[in-house]
């Protein structure tokens, strides 16, 4: 597998990066440790984890499989924010549940330091200079590498980069968004910031979930029996059936079918591939139940779809900003060449 730097900190990164949260939770701990020894047979450096997913299991599982692997090889990132227990203070980016969050990370990790410490979402009840300074803490005593955010607004990431370097703190190196053929709301503003801050990138939700898994055909009444989309709509999961049954999905997933067919690759490779073409992308994270879907999503990098089929894939998804100061035609009035 290809390697990527990490931003601009000399480390290198798979470019692909195996996403953990179907660890202990749709795969059993057996399943996780051929699914983490796949990927890192196949040259996979990079994992992506956080302290909800499975509960805890998630971590857990990377904890107990790390035992007797060469862990400095490895780029562990996971993540805080979120609820982790009943208390009053188990969530949030607060300094209290920042410094807690870690040591409990790190113990079910079964590690001393984590190569990325993220947080996991916004939180409007902590000020943002008290979650950065934390997180500077963090890297001072050796307990993370590097910083990074996730499902921020341009906002919100602009502001705390700035910050952070006002007061030389540490400031993140990477972003994590949901972007994918079915989701580009990031290429309105993020996509600027990431180019212009010079951020690592790591996409999350490649397949949507499953919806570009190539399992969902025009015609279909339900999503098929067991999988993630059945069950998203009874657990409020935002990849749910109700929220991308319509006529841009079946348009979307119509010409990945016809793209892929002509390339003779799968669906799910093609529209991981979609990720790891573009130029801002570092590493999609991709998901995967068990062995045999990651072998597939495993062969979506290296090759190349051609000028033609790429802009067929591209076409079916793009969206438009019709609106000031985002739309086409003022950027072709205004921009400075
Ligand atoms: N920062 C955040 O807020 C956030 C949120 C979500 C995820 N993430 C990160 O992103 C990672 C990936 O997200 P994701 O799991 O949603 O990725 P995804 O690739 O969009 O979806 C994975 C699901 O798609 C189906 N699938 C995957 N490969 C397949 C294949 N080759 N053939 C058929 N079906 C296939 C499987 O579900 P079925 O078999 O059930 O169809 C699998 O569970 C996570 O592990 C996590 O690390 C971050």
């Amino acid at each position: 597998m290809q390697f990527k730097f990490f931003a601009k900190t000399g480390v290198k990164l798979s470019a692909l990066c195996l996403g953990a949260m179907t660890l202990g939770r749709e795969a059993d701990e057996k399943e996780s440790f051929k699914i983490l020894d796949r990927f890192t047979e196949a040259g996979g450096n990079f994992i992506d984890t956080a302290d909800v997913y499975g509960k805890g299991r998630s971590e857990e599982i990377i904890g107990s499989w790390l035992k007797g692997k060469k862990r400095d090889e490895l780029v562990i990132a996971t993540k805080v924010r979120f609820s982790t227990g009943h208390g009053l203070n188990d969530i949030g980016l607060s300094r209290k549940h920042i410094l807690s969050g870690i040591d409990e990370s790190l113990k079910r990790l079964k590690t001393d330091y984590v190569d990325l410490y993220q947080i996991h979402a916004w939180d409007n009840f902590t000020d943002i200079e008290e979650t950065l300074s934390s997180l500077d803490y963090l890297v001072r005593i050796g307990k993370v590498r590097y910083i990074g955010a996730s499902n921020l607004k341009a906002w919100q990431i602009q502001k705390a980069i700035d910050l952070s370097k006002n007061n030389n703190w540490e400031k993140f190196t990477c972003l994590q968004s949901l972007y994918n053929l079915l989701e580009r709301g990031i290429e309105l503003e993020i996509a600027d910031v990431i180019n212009n801050e010079n951020l690592a990138f790591i996409p999350w939700s490649p397949l949507r979930g499953g919806w570009l898994s190539g399992k969902f055909k025009r015609g279909m009444k339900k999503p098929p029996e067991k999988t993630r989309i059945e069950i998203a709509g009874e657990k409020g999961w935002s990849e749910s059936w109700e929220a991308y049954d319509n006529e841009r999905t079946w348009n979307v997933i119509d010409e990945l079918l016809e793209v892929s067919k002509i390339i003779g690759k799968t669906t799910a490779q093609t529209a991981i591939n979609w990720l790891v073409q573009k130029p801002f992308v570092t590493s999609p994270i991709i998901g995967a139940r068990n062995i045999e879907q990651l072998n597939i999503n495993l062969d979506a990098t290296d090759w190349s779809l051609g000028k033609e089929l790429s802009e067929r894939r591209d076409r079916a998804s793009d969206i438009k900003f019709p609106y000031y100061p985002y739309s086409e035609n003022y950027k072709e009035k205004y921009l400075r060449n």
